[in-house]
């Protein structure tokens, strides 16, 4: 796949942030596009936005941490456009109350991002993978984190979910590469997004201050710089990677932690 045209394509949080850039990059690029999210007034938002893409964007309800809402996303796209191409497991959540020291973390605090984080991740597959046998392959794209590759106080479940998804990524790969379908993943460093932003409370200009600090490119980057690298390994063009992870972080894991 280079072109998007007509091409199936889910996206999982796809109401704000990285997950609506990416759900808008792939309706311009000529995808049918399910967007499924738990904030409705920010969905029928992505739907406004993409009202002049050539492709198509319809958005759903979905809380993708239970499998009904997974199995109806699938089940949609299948009705929509008779099959799934590209699967995006973009959703992810960083409570700002969940920063604790693991033995303080609530245990349905670490179920909540677990399930959202990573089952999200092997629901939508388990429901996604047979209807892309059937239609000859696809792609399954999860956005992890750098937080899964390195850590930091207080965030034992999120790291835990993206170190998870990172395992799940090269496993789903290997179960996969036989059935033409391929799985990545990409790392974000910080991005400009709500999640990133409560972490200031709400204070873009300090995340952006904060951010520039910490990133060797000087500067964090944009929901826009993780859709281009998602459409790229989505593609054609990346018709050989599979069972990886691109780090798209400015250069924050090139750095180590003791580059200070
Ligand atoms: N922003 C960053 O700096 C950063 C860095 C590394 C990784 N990430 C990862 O990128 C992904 C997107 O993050 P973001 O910053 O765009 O987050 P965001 O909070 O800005 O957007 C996430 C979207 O997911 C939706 N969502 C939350 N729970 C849901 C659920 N159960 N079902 C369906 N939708 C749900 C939210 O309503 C929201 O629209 C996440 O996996 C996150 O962990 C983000």
């Amino acid at each position: 796949m280079t072109d998007f045209k007509n091409k199936a394509v889910i996206v999982t949080g796809g109401g704000k942030g990285i997950g609506q850039a990416i759900s808008l990059a792939f309706a311009r690029a000529g995808a049918h596009v399910l967007c499924a999210d738990v904030d409705d007034p920010a969905g029928q938002a992505v739907v406004e936005a993409a009202a002049t893409a050539s492709g198509q964007l319809i958005y759903q309800h979905a809380d993708v941490a239970t499998s009904a809402a997974c199995k109806g996303l699938v089940e949609r796209a299948v009705e929509l456009w008779g099959g799934v191409d590209v699967l995006v497991n973009n959703v992810g959540i960083q409570p700002m109350n969940s920063y604790l020291p693991a033995h303080e973390l609530p245990e349905e605090m670490w179920d909540r991002i677990i399930d959202v984080n990573l089952k999200s991740g092997f629901l939508m597959t388990k429901y996604a993978a047979p209807v892309m046998k059937q239609r000859g392959g696809g792609v399954i794209i999860n956005t992890a984190s750098v937080q899964g590759l390195q850590s930091a106080k207080g965030i034992s479940a999120y790291a835990a979910s993206k170190g998870g998804m990172l395992s799940l990524t090269r496993q789903l790969a290997l179960e996969y590469a036989a059935d033409n379908i391929r799985v990545l993943a990409v790392n974000p460093g910080t991005i400009e997004t709500p999640l990133a932003a409560a972490s200031t409370g709400n204070d873009y200009a300090a995340l952006r201050r904060e951010g520039a600090k910490a990133h060797p490119i000087g500067r964090i980057g944009k929901p826009e710089e993780i859709a281009s690298v998602v459409l790229f390994l989505a593609s054609d063009a990346a018709s050989f990677m599979t069972g990886e992870f691109v780090n798209v972080d400015g250069g924050l894991m090139a750095k180590g932690a003791w580059a200070e």
